[in-house]
């Protein structure tokens, strides 16, 4: 007799975002940019952020809280808790800690995983591994980010300043015996490219965490190659979207929705137009949110499985690349 396999499925979903929208237009008053150079270049119309002491495991709490619900679940029946996030709360321990006390649990295990815009579908990986060995039977997935705090809101900053965006998304997934949940995973990362997207400062690099001359040059603030970030984001994407389709056996066809890392609307059109997948089954929420990072993914799909747009037993297809450079495809089966 052979054994069932388990599989790790989607139970439940959650999205939250801080209240303060912050549209294109208020950025005006900080800096050198405009409505239509952000919406032309990147799709973004607004943003929300923090504010008032609000840090990034508040935002984690609350759409943990509406995963676990739609979930039908309690926080103490959660086995491990996995925080993916670039923005902690801080250096030191991970947002995970923070949010399992926050959901009022003792001892429930908890890690952060730190790999950028792809942390989410790293995250999903690690969390299907455990379930699928049946170490644990439910596992909190969190995309979390507060960016707001960390850029540069003037001229000199403009450039990634007005592409991010702080939200969170979180996704209980459970043991299960059906044909269903997360299937194949591609992970790729290539630190060659480290400093192509990096906050340099405050780290250990150069044996000083943050000197007055980092200060000036602004080493504390994300840094970024625009061009050279969205050149090797088309073609890394539109790479790992093969590659999990091939490991999985189907073709473009086969899937039903492919929810795409929320970077930038341009980068995802043209991955789109070379793999010829029909505009219809690409989602986006870019506009609403910016760029969230680790919370991208969860969010979208959040949000359209929210809107009835993807139904349980349909396939989805999520990909992401972030700093690292790092990046990764998922199957699912909803
Ligand atoms: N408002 C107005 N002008 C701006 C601006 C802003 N917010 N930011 C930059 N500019 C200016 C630049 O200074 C430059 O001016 P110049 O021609 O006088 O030198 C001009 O706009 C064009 O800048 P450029 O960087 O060449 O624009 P672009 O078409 O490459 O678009 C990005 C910039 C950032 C939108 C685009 O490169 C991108 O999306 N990159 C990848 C983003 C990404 O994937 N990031 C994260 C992965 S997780």
């Amino acid at each position: 007799m052979t054994a069932t396999k388990i599989r790790a499925r989607i139970a439940g979903t959650g999205l939250y975002v801080p209240p303060k929208v912050l549209k294109n237009q208020d950025l005006e008053q900080f800096m050198d940019t405009s409505d239509e150079w952000i919406r032309q270049r990147s799709g973004i119309e607004e943003r929300h952020v923090i504010e008032g002491g609000i840090a990034t495991s508040d935002l984690a709490v609350e759409s943990a809280r509406i995963a676990l619900a739609e979930a039908n679940c309690t926080p103490e029946s959660i086995d491990l808790i996995i925080v993916a996030t670039l923005s902690p709360d801080h250096q030191f321990p991970g947002v995970s800690a923070v949010l399992q006390h926050k959901l009022g649990l003792e001892t429930t295990p908890s890690m952060d995983l730190r790999c950028q815009c792809s942390g989410f579908i790293y995250s999903l990986n690690v969390a299907k591994l455990f379930i699928e060995a049946g170490q644990y039977k439910r596992v909190l997935v969190v995309g979390a980010e507060a960016h707001s705090p960390l850029l540069d809101w003037t001229t000199r900053g403009r450039d990634v300043a007005v592409l991010f965006g702080d939200g969170s998304g979180s996704v209980v997934l459970e043991a299960t015996e059906d044909n269903v949940g997360v299937s194949s995973v591609v992970l790729h990362s290539q630190g060659q490219f480290a400093d192509r997207l990096w906050v340099e400062k405050p780290g250990t690099s150069k044996g000083v965490w943050l000197t007055e001359e980092d200060r000036q040059a602004g080493r504390m603030f994300p840094f970024m190659e625009g061009r050279y970030v969205f050149k090797h984001a088309v073609e890394r994407l539109t790479q790992v979207v093969k590659e999990v389709l091939e490991k999985e056996g189907l073709s473009i066809d086969a899937i039903d929705h492919f929810l795409f890392h929320q970077a930038n609307i341009r980068i995802n059109e043209k991955v789109a137009e070379l793999l010829s997948i029909p505009s219809y089954k690409v989602h986006s929420n870019i506009q609403k949110y910016g760029n969230c990072s680790a919370a991208s993914i969860p969010m979208l799909l959040d949000e359209t499985i929210r809107a009835g747009k993807i139904a349980r037993g349909q396939t989805i297809l999520m990909a992401a690349f972030g700093a690292g450079f790092t990046w990764a495809g998922a199957i699912v089966r909803y």
